[in-house]
């Protein structure tokens, strides 16, 4: 697409933050029911990288925030309806449909990692950390809504990786570079948008590392 020169659209924090989902998604499918040690440290890390992604969804760039992409009904149904043209949408962020799919694979991800937590097998040595909270029935219901929930999330996965697909062959829109690299060139004119200090991604780092760790010990302080 020709137009304006590459400008910023995806802050680094974001980027780096979808890779990493992508990456121990990946890591905790493979190892899940089998290499259990690596399937809880892929999990630790994708519980750390939701509560970033929550986080920045506040205080982040101005297209990592929610109030800048979850739109109403209307705007979504309105931006579905235009979504057979064969343009290249103008957009600065999420659209209001990918927006739809974003919330739904924060929210299904989420659901997949609490559940684990819960979950507990049938000899219970590879139980989650938070399974002491709950009987043996209701761990092992856990496990098999973890099963259940993955199914969703695979199900989600599918659609947005399809989703990517139709930008590139029938919009002959190119979403991926940008999540890759950040900048993209925009038709109209370049947006002037608002990223956030690197302060903010260094606190959010540490809240993230420090709620992961914290999970992790079952939600158990040490003793002073
Ligand atoms: C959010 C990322 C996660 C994904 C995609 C994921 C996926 C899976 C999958 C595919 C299985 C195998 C299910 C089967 O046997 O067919 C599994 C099992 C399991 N996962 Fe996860 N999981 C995630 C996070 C976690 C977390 C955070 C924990 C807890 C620390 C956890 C604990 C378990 C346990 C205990 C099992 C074995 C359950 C059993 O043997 O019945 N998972 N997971
Ligand atoms: C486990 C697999 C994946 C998960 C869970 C996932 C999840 C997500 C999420 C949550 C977002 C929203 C980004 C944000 O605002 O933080 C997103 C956006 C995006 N993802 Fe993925 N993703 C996955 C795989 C992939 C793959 C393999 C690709 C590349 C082929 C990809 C390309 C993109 C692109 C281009 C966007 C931005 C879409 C836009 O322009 O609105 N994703 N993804």
């Amino acid at each position: 697409m020709t137009g304006t020169p590459a400008t910023r659209l995806w802050d680094l924090p974001t980027r780096i933050t979808h890779w990493s989902l992508v990456v121990l998604i990946l890591t905790a499918w493979l190892s899940g029911g089998q290499q259990m040690q690596i399937h809880t440290l892929a999990g630790y890390g994708v519980i750390g990288l939701l509560v970033f992604r929550l986080y920045w969804g506040f205080v982040g760039g101005e297209t990592a925030r929610f109030s800048q992409f979850v739109k109403g009904p209307g705007a979504t149904v309105g931006y579905l309806k235009t979504m057979g043209r064969r343009t290249a949408a103008d957009l600065v962020g999420h659209s209001p449909v990918g927006a739809v799919s974003v919330v739904a694979l924060l929210l299904v991800m989420i659901v997949q990692a609490a559940l684990g937590l819960f979950a507990t097998d049938i000899d219970g040595i590879n139980s989650g950390p938070l399974s002491y909270m709950v009987d043996f029935d209701t761990g092992r219901l856990a496990s098999e809504w973890h099963e259940l929930s993955f199914r969703a999330l695979q199900g989600l996965v599918v659609l947005h990786l399809a989703a990517i697909a139709f930008y590139a062959l029938w919009k002959r829109q190119n979403l991926v570079t940008a999540m890759i690299t950040g900048k993209r060139r925009f038709i109209g004119p370049a947006p002037n948008l608002k990223f956030a200090p690197a302060w903010r991604f260094v606190l959010g780092v540490v809240i993230a590392a420090g709620a992961a760790w914290l999970i992790a010990r079952g939600l158990k302080l040490p003793k002073l």
